[in-house]
């Protein structure tokens, strides 16, 4: 069966948010895809994504301190592993992961938008 526009639009597909140079290590990099804002890390030579938002008072994490695999909120300094988006100082404001791949000089991002 034929899907619609609207429904292909809603599909999972890797999208290119950056190149490789433009995050420094220990950085990260806000980005929007369709109604997503992501944070794109760079850290320990992998690239992480992870929601931007911060589900406590809403500070943008792409501006957070990284350490440990983890980046500490600008605000509050909450603490969320970049791999999973889990929330160390409060479990119950885990924020959503992505997968993240690399080609070349090119950072992609796997959501919908
Ligand atoms: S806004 Fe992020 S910890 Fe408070």
């Amino acid at each position: 069966m034929m899907k619609s526009p609207s429904q292909n639009i809603e599909e999972r597909r890797y999208h290119k948010v950056a190149t490789v140079d433009e995050i420094a290590p220990g950085s990260g990099k806000k980005v929007e895809i369709g109604d997503n804002e992501i944070a794109i890390f760079h850290f320990n030579g992998e690239f992480y994504a992870i929601d931007d938002l911060c589900p406590h008072r809403g500070a943008p994490l792409s501006e957070g301190f990284l350490e440990a695999g983890k980046v500490f909120c600008p605000w509050h300094c909450f603490d969320f592993i970049l791999r999973t988006g889990e929330c160390v100082t409060v479990p119950s404001l885990h924020v959503q992961a992505y997968e993240v791949k690399v080609e070349g000089e090119d950072v992609f991002v796997l959501c919908r938008g």
